[in-house]
C-alpha cells in the first residue's frame, strides 16, 4: 500500500485517457471530408474497412467476428441493410435475432470500431431479389430503380425507417454513435443507361432524398460517376488505384475490394491469392486512396432462402480473411493485418499531402508522401510480373514481380505485398461417425429408430390449388412464398393419337425459364434438369409411356434464389414457359394452351413439417422401409450436439437437393450433387498479373458445396433435423463434422522484411540489433500449445503447407532449432538467418519452412 504514491493516483487519469483514445462513442463525432480523406473531428483519417453482413452469421458469432476484424487492423465494419429481411410483409417490420441491426451496430461500437451502413435499399449482394421484398413487385404501376412514384415512395419510406431507427438509438457518429458513413443505391451507374433519361432524375432524387434524412454524416454512391454533390462517388472492383472521384473536393474511396468471389451451385470455388489482394490495397494507398473496404471481410452463410441468384450457393465464404465458420483464413488474414499496420504507420504522411510520383522504369513506380514537418512515406511498385531492381533516393531496392514495397520512413522496406511473413493454417473437418472410430466422440442419435419420413405428394395436394388456361410465370404466381410451383395437367388417351409411337410412347418436351424442373408422369419421376448461373433456361425431352384413358403430367418447377443483379433484374421470370408438347412422327401436340392446375409450394411446407412442434408428430413414419433415392421425401432425425465449441458443419454427401432445418431454423438449400466443371481449376494460381473472378478456381469436378454450416447457437443438447429431399437421396449417409485448425505453417525467405510487429514496436524485439526476417507461429486457441514440429528446413525447401520437402540445400539442425524454440509454447519466433542455423550453402538465398501442430 505504502508504495502507492503518485503513480496510483495518476492511474485513473491514465486509464481514462486510454479509454477516450480507444473509444469514439462517448461523444459526438463530426464527420466531413475533403479531397484527401474523411475528416473525423477535424482530422483526416486513413480507414481500413471490411464487410460483415449481420444476417450471414448469428448474434452469438458477431462479437468474435468483430474482435477478429479489429485484431486484423480494421477501423470500420461495413454492412448492407437487407430490406426483405426487415419488412417481409409491407408495413410489418422484423428486427429480431439475426435481423437485429441495432444490436449489430452496437456490437461494432463496443469493439471501438466505426460502421459504414449501406442502406441501398437495393443491395445486389448475391441476396434474394437484390434485397427487395417481393411485395414491392406487386404494387400497381411500380418500376424499380427509376423515376417512378410508387417505387420512390417505398424506397424513401424504408430508407427513412432505417435512418430513424439508427437515430433513435443515437447510432450516427454525429450523435455519439459509430456510423460515420452511409450509402444510398448501389452500383446504379453500371446499368443506368438502360433506364434512359429517367435514370438521371432518379439519381438526383435519391441523392436529395438521402440528404434530407439529415444523418449528420456523409453519403456515398458506389460506381456512380455522376453522383451529385455532396455525395461521394466511390469505386468497386478488384483494383481501384486508377479511380478518381468526380470532384477535386472528394476523397478517393474504395467500397468493394473483393477478397475473393462468391460461389454458385454448379461452379468451382473462386479464391484470390493474398499477395494479389495486398498488392491491390497497397496500390490504392500508394496512389492517393484513404478509405478501403474488403468485400467481404467475413462472408458467412446464406441461411434459409436468402441467396440471390439464380444458383448462388448457401456458403458465402468468399475466400474472405475470416472464413464462413468464423476461423481465420490464414495467411490472408495475417498478411493483411501486417499491411494495415504499415499503412497506419504511414498515416501521418498519407493524410498530410498528395503523393508525388516518379517513374523508376517501365511499370516501376514510386509514390512519395513527404511533409514539411519531416514525415515521409514511400510506396515502390513493380507492376511487371518479372522481379526488378530499382534505385530510389540513392539506394537499391529489389522489387519482386507484381508487388509493392512500403517504406514508412522513405528508406526501409517494412512490408512487401508478395512476401508473406504471416503463418498459414490449414483447416480440417473432423467427422463424427455413428460408430465410435477415431478420436472423436460419435454423433449420438437420440431416437433408436434413426430417421423417420413423410412422403410429399406428387402433384396437386393442397386446397388452395387453382386452374388457368395456359402456362403461368412462376414468380408472379408464387410471390416467392416457396421455391416450388406445381404445373399439372390431365388428359385422356385413346391410343389412336398420331403423336404416339408404337402405341403408348411419345416424346415429351418441356421448355422452362428455370431454374430446376422435375417431371412426373402418372405419378412416376421421369427426370429432372437444371440451369446454371450463366443461363437458368432449361428444356427437357424424354420418351414417356402413356396409359389408355386418363394421364397426368406433373411438372415441379423450383427456383434457386431470385435474380439480384442487372438492369430490370426484378422482371426476369422463372418457371415453365412452354411449349409443353407431346410428339412423334413429325406430329406435335401442344399441351401449353389447355387448362393447367397450379399449386404454390409443398404440402409439407404448409404443414410446417420443418417446425419442431409436435403437431405433425403422428404423421412421421419410422418403419423399416425408409425410402431412399426417391424424390420428394421429408426426413427427420434427432441427434445430440457435437461436444465442444468448434464450429459445426453437415456433410450432405449422399443427398440430392433440398433444404434442411435444425430445430426449426433453416440452414439453407443443400445440393451436393451439383458438381463443379471438370476443368478450369488450379490449386496454386499465379498471383502475378491482373486478377479476375475466374482466374483462380478450385474444387473442379467436386460438389460445389458439400459442407453446410450449422451455427452453434442453432444447437441445443437434443436437436431435431428435418430435411426436404427433392431429387432423391439417402439421409443415412449425412454426416456431421467439426471444424479445426490443422497445421500451422510458414515459409519465410532471407529476402523478406522483418515482421511488421517488431519493426513497429521495437520494445518487443528480442535484441536491439537490426532485425531480419523471422518466422512467427501462434496457436489459434487461447489454451493451445505447439506440440509437434512436423517439418523444418532452412535452405531451399519446396512445396506447400502439408507437403513441404527439403531442397538441395538444407541445414542439418533446422528441426532441433525449431523444436527447441517452439514446442511447448503457445507462440514462437525463429529468425531466418545463418546465425540460427549455420550456412548450408553459401551464396544461395535461403528460406525457412516450418510445419507444426498445436494441441487440441
Ligand atoms: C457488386 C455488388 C455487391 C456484390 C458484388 C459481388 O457488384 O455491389 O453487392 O454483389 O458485386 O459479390
Amino acid at each position: 500500500m505504502k508504495r502507492c504514491h503518485h503513480l496510483c493516483r495518476l492511474l485513473p487519469l491514465w486509464l481514462s485517457l486510454v479509454i477516450l483514445s480507444f473509444s469514439h462513442i462517448s461523444y459526438g463525432d463530426n464527420v466531413t471530408y475533403d479531397h484527401r480523406a474523411l475528416v473525423i473531428n477535424g482530422v483526416r483519417r486513413v480507414l481500413i474497412s471490411g464487410s460483415i453482413h449481420y444476417p450471414r452469421s448469428t448474434p452469438e458469432m458477431w462479437p468474435d467476428l468483430i474482435q477478429k476484424a479489429k485484431n486484423g487492423g480494421l477501423d470500420v465494419v461495413e454492412t448492407y441493410i437487407f430490406w426483405n429481411l426487415h419488412e417481409p410483409v409491407q408495413g410489418q417490420y422484423d428486427f429480431e435475432g439475426r435481423k437485429d441491426i441495432v444490436k449489430f451496430v452496437k456490437t461494432v461500437a463496443e469493439a471501438g470500431l466505426y460502421v459504414h451502413l449501406r442502406i441501398g435499399p437495393y443491395v445486389c449482394a448475391e441476396w434474394n431479389y437484390g434485397g427487395f421484398p417481393l411485395w414491392l413487385h406487386f404494387i400497381p404501376g411500380i418500376k424499380f430503380r427509376t423515376d417512378n412514384e410508387p417505387f420512390k415512395t417505398e424506397m424513401q419510406r424504408f430508407t427513412a425507417k432505417i435512418v430513424d431507427l439508427m437515430k433513435q438509438e443515437n447510432l450516427y457518429a454525429s450523435q455519439g454513435g459509430p456510423i460515420i458513413l452511409s450509402q444510398i443505391e448501389n452500383e446504379y451507374g453500371l446499368i443506368d443507361s438502360a433506364y434512359g433519361a429517367a435514370a438521371q432524375r432518379y439519381i438526383q432524387w435519391s441523392a436529395s432524398m438521402a440528404l434530407s434524412l439529415d444523418t449528420g454524416v456523409p453519403w456515398v454512391m458506389c460506381q456512380q460517376s455522376d453522383a451529385p454533390d455532396p455525395i461521394i462517388n466511390t469505386c468497386n472492383g478488384f483494383y481501384c488505384d486508377e479511380f478518381s472521384p468526380n470532384s477535386s473536393n472528394k476523397p478517393k474511396m474504395w467500397t468493394e475490394n473483393y477478397s475473393g468471389w462468391f460461389l454458385s451451385f454448379g461452379g468451382s470455388a473462386p479464391y484470390r491469392p493474398p499477395q494479389d489482394l495486398a498488392f491491390a490495397v497497397a496500390r490504392f494507398f500508394q496512389r492517393g486512396g484513404t478509405f478501403q473496404n474488403y468485400y467481404m471481410y467475413q462472408g458467412g452463410t446464406n441461411f434459409g432462402r436468402t441467396t440471390g441468384g439464380p444458383f448462388i450457393a448457401t456458403s458465402y465464404d468468399y475466400d474472405a480473411p475470416i472464413d464462413e465458420y468464423g476461423l481465420l483464413n490464414q495467411p490472408k488474414w495475417g498478411h493483411l493485418r501486417d499491411l494495415h499496420k504499415v499503412i497506419k504507420q504511414c498515416e501521418p504522411a498519407l493524410i498530410a499531402t498528395d503523393p508525388a510520383y516518379t517513374s523508376l522504369g517501365q511499370n516501376l513506380e514510386a509514390h512519395v508522401y513527404k511533409t514539411s514537418s519531416g514525415a515521409c512515406a514511400a510506396f515502390l511498385a513493380n507492376i511487371n510480373t518479372q522481379d526488378a531492381t530499382v534505385k530510389f533516393n540513392g539506394k537499391t531496392y529489389k522489387l519482386p514481380g507484381w508487388s509493392v514495397s512500403i517504406l514508412p520512413d522513405c528508406e526501409n522496406v517494412v512490408y512487401n505485398t508478395a512476401q508473406i511473413n504471416s503463418q498459414e493454417t490449414t483447416s480440417e473437418m473432423r467427422y463424427l461417425n455413428s460408430s465410435s472410430e477415431g478420436t472423436d466422440q460419435p454423433l449420438s442419435r437420440l431416437s433408436s429408430s434413426g430417421w423417420s419420413y413423410i412422403k410429399e405428394p406428387v402433384g396437386i395436394s393442397k386446397a388452395d390449388a387453382f386452374t388457368r388456361n395456359g402456362l403461368v410465370e412462376q414468380i408472379n404466381t408464387t410471390a416467392d412464398a416457396s421455391d416450388y410451383l406445381w404445373y399439372s395437367i390431365s388428359f385422356n388417351i385413346t391410343m389412336g393419337e398420331p403423336w404416339l409411337i408404337s402405341g403408348a410412347q411419345t416424346l415429351l418436351h418441356v421448355e422452362s425459364l428455370g431454374h430446376v424442373l422435375r417431371v412426373f408422369v402418372n405419378g412416376f419421376y421421369i427426370g429432372g434438369v437444371m440451369g446454371n448461373a450463366r443461363s437458368a433456361k432449361i428444356s427437357l425431352s424424354k420418351l414417356i409411356i402413356l396409359n389408355k384413358g386418363k394421364n397426368t403430367i406433373d411438372l415441379l418447377s423450383a427456383t434457386v434464389g431470385l435474380q439480384n443483379f442487372g438492369a430490370f433484374f426484378d422482371l426476369s421470370g422463372a418457371g415453365v414457359t412452354g411449349p409443353v408438347t407431346l410428339s412423334a412422327n413429325s406430329v406435335t401436340f401442344d399441351l401449353s394452351p389447355y387448362v393447367w392446375t397450379y399449386q404454390t409450394g409443398l404440402k409439407g411446407e404448409d404443414m410446417s413439417l420443418f417446425d419442431v412442434s409436435d403437431d405433425s408428430a403422428s404423421l412421421w413414419l419410422s418403419d423399416s422401409t425408409l425410402p431412399t433415392n426417391v424424390p420428394l421425401v421429408w426426413y427427420k432425425m434427432q441427434f445430440k450436439a457435437p461436444a465442444g465449441n468448434d464450429p459445426v458443419a453437415i456433410d450432405f454427401t449422399g443427398m440430392g437437393k433440398g433444404e434442411a432445418w435444425i430445430n426449426g431454423q433453416s440452414i439453407g438449400r443443400f445440393w451436393p450433387t451439383y458438381t463443379a466443371p471438370l476443368s478450369g481449376c488450379s490449386n496454386s494460381c499465379n498471383y502475378k498479373g491482373t486478377y479476375s473472378s475466374s482466374k483462380c478456381l478450385k474444387n473442379c469436378g467436386k460438389p460445389s458445396q458439400q459442407l453446410y454450416h450449422v451455427p452453434r447457437s442453432f444447437l441445443k443438447g437434443a436437436n431435431t433435423m428435418v430435411v426436404f429431399e427433392e431429387e432423391g437421396g439417402d439421409p443415412t449417409k449425412i454426416s456431421f463434422a467439426t471444424r479445426h485448425t490443422g497445421s500451422l505453417c510458414a515459409h519465410v525467405s532471407e529476402m523478406h522484411p522483418a515482421p511488421v510487429n517488431f519493426v513497429l514496436y521495437p520494445e518487443l524485439a528480442v535484441s536491439k540489433q537490426k532485425l531480419g526476417p523471422m518466422v512467427h507461429l501462434t496457436c489459434p486457441g487461447p489454451d493451445q500449445l505447439i506440440n509437434e514440429v512436423k517439418f523444418a528446413s532452412f535452405g531451399t525447401p519446396q512445396g506447400t503447407c502439408g507437403s513441404y520437402s527439403h531442397g538441395k540445400c538444407s541445414s542439418t539442425n533446422a528441426l532441433s532449432v525449431v523444436q527447441q524454440a517452439c514446442v511447448g509454447t503457445s507462440s514462437c519466433s525463429v529468425p531466418v538467418s545463418i546465425k540460427a542455423f549455420g550456412d548450408p550453402c553459401r551464396g544461395v538465398t535461403k528460406s525457412l519452412a516450418i510445419e507444426a501442430t498445436c494441441s487440441s
